[in-house]
C-alpha cells in the first residue's frame, strides 16, 4: 500500500489512480490522520498531495510531523513538498511569481526518483509559494526549473522526496515513470495489485462473510451494479438474488437486455418486477420535476421492499458502491471535491435496513470496476455504458409522462445512441441522449403540413458529472441523427441541439 495524504487537492484521486496503474494499491486518507493510524495501514510509502492552501495561512492543513520519522519513504507533491520543508525547518516564500502551466525541469541528479530520465523534461506546475531555503539535515537538489531552484529535492538519510510539479497530470508526460519509480524503486512495492488478484481475493472474502445466507442486489443495468452482480455471483452463485425493477422509464429494450444477460447468459437468480403501470399511474399528470423525482424514489423503495420480502434468509444487501463514493472529502476552501457529493447516484434505499451491507467494489476506481467486469465476462457494451439517471427517462421527458410520449422519446433516444456508436464516439463522451419537449411546432412533410413534437439532443463531456461541457459534434452526424429521428419516429418533426454547459445548465433537463 501507498498512502496518499489528502490536503484538499483536486488531484488527490488522480494520484491514487496513477499509483494503481503501476499495479500498487493506494489508499487516500485525510491529512489529519495520525502517524499511528497511517502506520497501522502498514504502507510502504506515503505521498503528500498538493492543496490550495499556503503553509503560512491561518488554517493551513498540517500533517502529524511524526510521519517523517516512521522510517517510511515520503514524497511531497507541491503543497506536500512545501509542508515537508516547512515542518522540518526550511523556509517557504509566499508567491509573488505564480507559476502555472508547462515548465521545463532540468534534472540535476537522476537518483532513484528520476531513474531512466535525464536532461530536461516537461512538467506541469501550479503554485504560488515555493521553497526558499532547505532545512538542515542533508537535503540535495535533484532538479530545478527556470523559476524554481528547489523543484525536486531529496533527503537520503530519511528517504524523503519532494517535487514542486504535479506528476499525476497528463501534462507531465513522464509523470507515470516518476510515480512508478517512487513506488517501486524507492518504496520497493512489488506491483501485484491486479484485477485478477482482486477478484480472487473478493471471492474468498464474500464467501467467508456471507456463509450460507442469501444476498439481495438491486440491479439497474448500469456499470456498478452489473459488475457487483457478476462478482458476487461468481462467489456465491444462486445465493445471490438480483431484483430488477422496470419502472416504465427505461430505455428501449433495456428490460429485455438485462433479463437476457443476467437471467439467461449468466443464469443468475433474477427477480424481474414490471412495475410500469404502477409508476405511470402515480406519475400521471405530474409536471413538476421535483415531484416526479420524489414519486419515483418512493415508489422504487416500496417495490423493492416488496420484492425483497419474498427472499428467504436474506441477510445481506449488496451495492455497487465504488471508491469515489466513500472517500472522505477534506473540508478545505477551494477544494471542489469538498462540495456536497452529487445529490443523487445513490439508489434511494431506506437508511435503516435490516440487512448488512455488502459492497465488494468499494475500494475500486471506475476504470478498475470496468476491468473487473470485463474479466468476469460482461460485454463491453455493459462495462463501458454511459451513466443513466435513477429516475430514468422521466428527467429527459419534460412535463407529465405518458406511455405514448415515452415511446417517442425511447425511439428517438435509440437512434441517437446508435448513430453516436457508429461514429465511434459513444465510449469517449460522458453522456449522449435525446430529450422530449412537450411542445409542438409546425412543419411540412411531403405536401402535408405537420404539427408535431420537438426532440432536443444533448451530448456532454465530463469527468464526474459535477461540471460538463457540451460537445461539438460534427455537423454531418447531427444532420444524420436529425433526419433519422424525423423520418423514423412518428410524432416528431423538429430536432434541436442543446449547447449549454454545466454550469449554468444541468446535464439532464429536469
Ligand atoms: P445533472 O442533471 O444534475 O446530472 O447535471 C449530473 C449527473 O447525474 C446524473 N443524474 C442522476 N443520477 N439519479 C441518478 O442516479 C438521479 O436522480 C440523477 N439525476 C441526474 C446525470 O445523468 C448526470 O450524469
Amino acid at each position: 500500500t501507498i498512502v496518499v495524504l489528502d490536503f484538499g487537492s483536486q488531484y488527490s484521486q488522480l494520484i491514487a489512480r496513477r499509483i494503481r496503474e503501476c499495479r500498487v494499491y493506494s489508499k487516500i486518507m485525510p491529512y489529519y490522520t495520525s502517524a499511528e493510524a497511517i502506520r497501522a495501514e502498514n504502507p510502504k510509502g506515503i505521498i503528500l498531495s498538493g492543496g490550495p492552501a499556503s503553509v503560512y495561512s491561518e488554517h493551513a492543513p498540517k500533517c502529524d510531523p511524526a510521519i517523517f520519522e516512521l522510517g517510511i519513504p515520503v514524497l511531497g507533491i507541491c503543497y506536500g513538498l512545501q509542508l515537508m520543508i516547512h515542518t522540518l525547518g526550511g523556509e517557504i516564500t509566499r508567491g509573488h511569481a505564480r507559476e502555472y502551466g508547462k515548465a521545463m525541469l532540468k534534472i540535476v541528479k537522476s537518483g532513484n526518483l528520476f531513474l531512466g530520465l535525464d536532461g530536461e523534461i516537461q512538467v506541469w506546475m501550479s503554485h504560488g509559494d515555493k521553497v526558499a531555503k532547505m532545512p538542515a539535515g542533508g537535503f540535495e537538489i535533484l532538479g530545478s526549473s527556470g523559476n524554481t531552484e528547489f523543484c525536486a529535492v531529496h533527503m537520503p538519510e530519511r528517504n524523503l522526496y519532494g517535487i514542486q510539479f504535479h506528476p499525476e497530470v497528463v501534462h507531465t508526460p513522464q509523470g507515470k515513470t516518476i510515480i512508478g519509480n517512487f513506488c517501486k524503486n524507492i518504496c520497493k512495492c512489488v506491483g501485484d495489485w491486479t484485477m485478477e488478484s482482486f477478484i480472487e481475493q473478493q471471492v474468498r472474502e464474500i464467501r467467508a462473510k456471507v456463509g450460507s445466507a442469501n444476498v439481495i442486489l438491486g440491479l439497474s443495468g448500469g456499470v456498478d451494479s452489473s459488475v457487483a452482480a457478476a462478482l458476487i455471483h461468481k462467489a456465491i452463485g444462486k445465493q445471490l438474488n438480483c431484483i430488477f425493477v422496470n419502472n416504465g422509464l427505461l430505455r428501449k429494450n433495456e428490460a429485455e437486455r438485462v433479463r437476457n444477460l443476467f437471467g439467461r447468459a449468466f443464469d443468475m437468480k433474477l427477480i424481474y418486477v414490471d412495475a410500469t403501470e404502477r409508476f405511470l399511474a402515480r406519475l400521471a399528470g405530474v409536471e413538476e420535476p421535483e415531484k416526479k423525482r420524489k414519486i419515483i424514489g418512493n415508489e422504487f423503495v416500496q417495490v423493492f421492499d416488496d420484492a425483497s420480502a419474498q427472499i428467504e434468509q436474506a441477510e445481506f444487501l449488496a451495492q455497487g458502491t465504488t471508491y469515489p463514493d466513500v472517500i472522505e472529502s477534506v473540508p478545505i476552501d477551494g477544494n471542489p471535491a469538498a462540495m456536497i457529493k452529487s445529490h443523487h447516484n445513490v439508489g434511494g434505499l431506506p437508511k435503516e435496513m435490516k440487512f448488512q451491507l455488502l459492497e465488494p467494489l468499494s475500494r475500486l476506481f471506475k476504470d478498475e470496476v470496468r476491468e473487473v467486469g470485463r474479466q468476469l465476462g460482461l460485454p463491453e457494451d455493459v462495462v463501458m455504458r454511459q451513466p443513466f439517471p435513477g429516475p430514468g427517462l422521466a428527467v429527459r421527458h419534460l412535463g407529465a409522462v405518458s406511455q405514448k410520449t415515452l415511446d417517442i422519446l425511447r425511439d428517438a433516444d435509440e437512434i441517437v445512441v446508435e448513430e453516436i456508436k457508429k461514429a465511434g464516439l459513444y465510449y469517449s463522451i460522458w453522456q449522449t441522449f435525446a430529450v422530449f419537449l412537450p411542445i409542438r411546432t409546425v412543419g411540412v412533410m411531403g405536401d402535408e403540413r405537420t404539427y408535431d413534437y420537438v426532440i432536443a439532443l444533448r451530448a456532454v463531456e465530463s469527468t464526474d458529472g459535477m461540471t460538463a461541457d457540451w460537445v461539438q459534434l460534427p455537423y454531418d452526424l447531427l444532420g444524420r441523427i436529425s433526419s433519422r429521428i424525423i423520418n423514423e419516429v412518428n410524432g416528431v418533426n423538429r430536432v434541436v441541439y442543446d449547447i449549454t454547459s454545466k454550469p449554468p445548465g444541468t446535464i439532464e433537463w429536469e
